[in-house]
């Protein structure tokens, strides 16, 4: 794949960089994304049985167990060469923030250091009543399921953002603050189709920042986007990297 020069002096001159990731970003480390026909979750699952407080308050067994199944998936999955790549721009670049929808935490496996998670991480969980966060996602006794909260003994609820509910206040906060402060936003591998996540390159663009879309497929924000590279992010950015810095292995 060849890249417009323009792009490579933007991103070589970079002061302060976003990378803005979706579920796209992980495919390749054989993580299904959502929207994909065919392969993705929403695809096979309806996300009201399975992806909002109402269905964990009707069935929290089912839902629990969705998520166990995903969590011991995600374990076993490694970083892509698209995460290691965004992990590498950090030594080349004076500031660098990744953005992620995902809750797999593989850009922080690829030693990204600056990760803001948007919607969660599925490792982790909470109460559903008193909300405190619980650090073993599989629960104390390992006979409860959900497990059950050490504080109130409510159940447990993966530490993932659902539909309807609203972003962790600081996380959402401090990535507007970023998009605003940035002067080059990369959109990785997501539909763009779920707010308030998707407003970000919108923000971006607004302020001045120059927006470049990496996704095999078209998407809602393809016309914000002043580059559209239509591949792959774990041949995309590899490549991006290899064509900006020739000289750095
Ligand atoms: N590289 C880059 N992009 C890819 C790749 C790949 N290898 N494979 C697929 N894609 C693109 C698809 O073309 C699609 O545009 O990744 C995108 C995935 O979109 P979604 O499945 O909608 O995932 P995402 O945008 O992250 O979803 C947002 O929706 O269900 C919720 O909470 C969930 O965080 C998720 C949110």
């Amino acid at each position: 794949m060849s890249f417009d020069t323009v792009l490579l002096e933007k991103l070589r001159s970079a002061r302060h960089l976003v990378v803005f990731s979706g579920a796209g970003m992980s495919a390749e480390s054989g993580i299904p994304t959502f929207r994909d026909a065919q392969t993705g979750l929403w695809a096979q699952y309806r996300a009201e049985d399975l992806a909002t407080p109402d269905a964990f308050r009707r069935d929290p067994v089912t839902v629990w167990n969705w998520y166990a199944w995903r969590r011991a998936m995600m374990r076993e999955r490694q970083p892509n060469a698209g995460h290691l790549a965004v992990a590498r721009l950090e030594r080349l670049l004076p500031e660098v923030n990744v953005i992620t929808q995902n809750v797999d935490g593989l850009h922080q496996a690829a030693g990204s250091g600056s990760v803001i998670e948007l919607h969660g991480n599925i490792h982790g969980s909470r109460c559903f009543d008193c909300g405190r966060t619980s650090g073993e996602a599989d629960g104390a006794n390992g006979i409860d399921i959900p497990p059950r909260c050490t504080y109130c003994g409510g159940m447990l609820r993966p530490a993932v953002v659902w539909f309807g509910e609203a972003l962790p206040m600081q996380a959402w906060q401090r990535a507007e603050d970023i998009v605003t402060d940035a002067d080059l936003f990369l959109c990785v591998g997501t539909s763009s189709l779920v707010e308030p996540a998707a407003s970000l390159p919108r923000l971006a663009r607004s302020r001045g920042c120059t927006v470049v879309q990496i996704n095999p497929d078209v998407t809602a924000h393809d016309a914000i986007a002043q580059f559209v590279l239509r591949g792959k992010a774990g041949g995309v950015l590899p490549g991006l990297l290899a064509a900006a810095w020739p000289d750095d292995s």
